[in-house]
């Protein structure tokens, strides 16, 4: 049942990375004007147009990640990643309890905002506000583990998902 093992990430798979990556910061630091627009649309005020313009492309960006992380998952599941770069046992599986994190909010933040957003579930959207530390925490010890690997244990994790490997 063993797939063979690949050198690296493909360039689809390292392009879909940095567009979900670019797509996911700007969902967290836009994320406050869908809340003014469902605001202005319940109070029936009329919403200034930069809020209109970012809440409607906070649904669209939410949406695209939505769509690419299903894409990405399936090459996953098809193609596979890279044997890790390196370290111990519970930093591997520290890894891959984030990696897995991951995933399960990018695809539990879009489809409990759309819940909220289109059939108007209160709950939904305070778990979807809820998430946002966790998305935010979970970014920074990616980071952190990045340069970490850069720093002690001195391998080129980074290079990773700039150059792609067969
Ligand atoms: C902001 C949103 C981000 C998300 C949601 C995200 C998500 C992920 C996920 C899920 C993986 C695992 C890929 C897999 O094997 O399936 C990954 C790998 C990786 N990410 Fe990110 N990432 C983000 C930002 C960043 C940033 C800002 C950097 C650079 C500092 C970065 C650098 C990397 C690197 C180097 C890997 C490869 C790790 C390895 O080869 O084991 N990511 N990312
Ligand atoms: C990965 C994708 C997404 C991320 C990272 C994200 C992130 C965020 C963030 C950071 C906030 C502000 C929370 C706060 O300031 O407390 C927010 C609010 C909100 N988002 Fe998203 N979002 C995503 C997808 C979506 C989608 C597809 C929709 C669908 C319409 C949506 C609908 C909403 C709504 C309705 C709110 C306001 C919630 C409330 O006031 O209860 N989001 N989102």
């Amino acid at each position: 049942m063993s797939r063979p093992a690949i050198q690296g990430y493909s360039p689809l798979q390292i392009g879909l990375h940095w567009v979900i990556a670019a797509l996911v910061i700007f969902q967290i630091v836009f994320g406050e004007e869908i809340k003014d627009l469902g605001r202005a649309l319940n109070r029936g005020t009329d919403p200034e147009t930069a809020t209109v313009v970012l809440g409607n492309l906070h649904i669209w960006a939410g949406i695209a990640i939505l769509a690419l992380t299903v894409w990405r998952l399936a090459l996953r599941f098809t193609r596979g990643a890279p044997a890790p770069a390196g370290g111990t046992a519970l930093t591997l599986a520290i890894m891959k309890a984030a990696h897995g994190l991951f995933y399960a909010l990018l695809l539990a933040m879009p489809v409990t905002g759309l819940v909220a957003w289109y059939l108007g579930v209160h709950d939904a959207g305070e778990i979807h506000e809820a998430m946002k530390p966790v998305f935010v925490l979970l970014i920074a010890l990616h980071v952190l583990a990045v340069v970490w690997h850069r720093a002690v244990l001195k391998d080129d994790t980074m290079a990773r998902m700039l150059r792609p490997g067969r």
